[in-house]
């Protein structure tokens, strides 16, 4: 029996494994746009909805076609609980939570972030689409946890944002 010759192999299925997570990694961020998140900085949750931009939640378009979702999150809603943004919109999020830890899923989407008192998250999504999407809070929160919800309703670019 040749020694070396499964020596080489375990060499070269070990380095295989390798490549294809590196590939894996490469694949998630560039084509399916999954990101660490940045440091976006801090806010008192106590006076957080005194805050700017906090103090004052809402749409806010940016660009041709780029907004910024600012929201805060306390037990148990979103504010605001509905988001119109139009089809094709790049989006970044700015969330904060008010008391408590919280989620921020949305499903068939990559946003997924967890909200923590004290921390601004932010993330971005593209809705190429028009459609209606679900947002919920995916950390439990408390006895309303379950009702925690929102919608993102991405309009046909003709409707326009609100
Ligand atoms: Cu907020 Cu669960």
């Amino acid at each position: 029996m040749d020694i070396d010759r499964y020596e080489r192999l375990w060499i070269m299925l070990s380095a295989a494994v390798l490549l294809s997570l590196f590939l894996a990694l490469v694949y998630s961020v560039y084509a399916l746009d999954i990101r660490l998140v940045d440091d976006a900085g801090q806010v008192d949750p106590a006076t957080a909805a005194q805050t700017p931009p906090f103090d004052e939640p809402g749409v806010y378009q940016e660009g041709p076609g780029r907004y910024r979702v600012v929201m805060v999150a306390r037990a148990w809603s979103f504010q605001p609980a509905e988001v119109r943004v139009p089809a094709g919109s790049d989006v970044t999020f700015q969330v904060t939570s008010l008391d408590v830890i919280h989620g921020f899923r949305v499903p068939y989407t990559t946003i997924n972030q967890m909200l923590i008192p004290g921390q601004v998250s932010e993330f971005r999504f593209r809705f190429a689409e028009p459609g209606e999407h679900y947002l919920f809070c995916h950390e439990y929160c408390g006895v309303g946890h379950h009702t925690m919800q929102g919608r993102i309703v991405v309009e046909t670019a003709a409707t326009g944002a609100r």
